[in-house]
């Protein structure tokens, strides 16, 4: 009998997935609250042959120093990988594995509770109701803007972003996106969606979403300058990455009346919000919930699963952020 691998989960995941991984691995488990303390967590991967890191785990070089040479894989649990430093693991030779399309669809229906929970002020109404100010039905009251037959800008175009845009054709939305690349002829056709400059979708958005990855490229994308392109109705959405948006400019676009709203699911400062947002009425803000359903949860603790699994099998993770890392390996097992 092979010894089992010792693994280190730096989260509990959901049960079905924490059965399975149990049967498979020795898992050293962080059951304290919240995030694993740097430290502990320093301490802990030293010696593992794999560990399934979140988004609030720094997977860095000292973290990779700290684990040793038996690592030979870091599953994220989660789409985004900005907390891992890839070229860092590749270096290493240490496998990136990460949680796409199992969490899309739910990422795209967040997105949607955004755009209609600011735009029609359910947040804001559900606030306003709880304070038990007198009220009475008026035909001002609380008035909002329709998203139906209204543009829909998608900034970035990939798998969450057309997953948005096919949920526009019920509210007879139109669609227009900018992209590094031009999607394919086909997926355009088939989502309705037309290509657009970054600036041309600031301009002619009555909603924008944000659907690209943080990067040195996307950093502070949407800031002050940005936001005055847009419309004084637009609503702003934005369930990537919080760094994407300058938050400061955002809440003195808010507070001037630039834009008409935004809906956040994830901040720069993570887990802070700016203080200035939280004053205002015309944000509608959640705790990044993006993927934050049951069946999602759980698909993507089996897909991170599954992806170490492979890669201490020495097979081929199904989702791989360091190809590469996988063909020296082959090539040199091959030798
Ligand atoms: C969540 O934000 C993810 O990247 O999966
Ligand atoms: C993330 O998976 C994206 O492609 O939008």
């Amino acid at each position: 009998m092979s010894e089992r691998d010792t693994i280190l989960v730096a989260r509990r995941l959901p049960q079905p997935v924490m059965t399975r991984l149990e049967a498979s691995f020795d898992v050293d488990l962080w059951e304290g609250e919240g995030a694993m303390p740097r430290r502990e967590l320093l301490r802990r991967v030293a010696g593992k042959s794999g560990a399934i890191t979140l988004l609030t785990d720094r997977v860095d070089a000292e973290l990779l120093e700290a684990a040793g040479p038996s690592l030979q894989i870091v599953s994220n649990y989660a789409v985004g990988f900005d907390n891992v430093d890839v070229p860092a693991c590749s270096e290493r030779g240490v496998l990136v594995g990460n949680t796409p399309d199992v969490l899309t669809e739910s990422t795209a229906d967040m997105a949607w509770a955004l755009m209609m929970g600011a735009a029609r002020r359910v947040a804001e109404g559900d606030r306003f109701l709880r304070a038990q100010r007198p009220w009475i039905w008026g035909p001002e009251m609380m008035l909002g803007w329709d998203l139906h037959h209204k543009v829909l800008g998608l900034v970035g175009f990939g798998r969450i972003g057309q997953a948005v845009a096919r949920r526009a054709a019920g509210f007879g939305m139109r669609v227009i996106y900018s992209d590094a690349v031009r999607a394919a002829a086909e997926a355009e056709g088939t989502l309705h969606a037309e290509y657009r400059s970054f600036d041309e979708v600031l301009a002619e958005a009555d909603f924008i979403s944000i659907h690209v990855p943080l990067g040195p490229q996307t950093h502070h994308l949407i800031g002050a300058e940005e936001l005055r392109r847009m419309r004084r109705t637009a609503v702003l959405v934005n369930t990537a990455r919080g760094p994407v948006i300058d938050e400061a400019a955002l809440a003195a676009a808010l507070a001037a009346g630039e834009i008409f709203a935004a809906g956040l699911d994830v901040f720069e400062g993570e887990p802070e919000v700016h203080p200035a947002l939280r004053g205002l009425d015309n944000v509608t803000l959640a705790p990044h919930l993006g993927s934050a359903t049951v069946e999602t949860r759980e698909a993507m603790g089996m897909l991170a699963l599954d992806n170490l699994t492979a890669a201490l099998a020495g097979q081929r993770p199904q989702a791989l952020v360091n190809p590469d890392v996988w063909e020296r390996s082959r090539a040199k097992a091959r030798g």
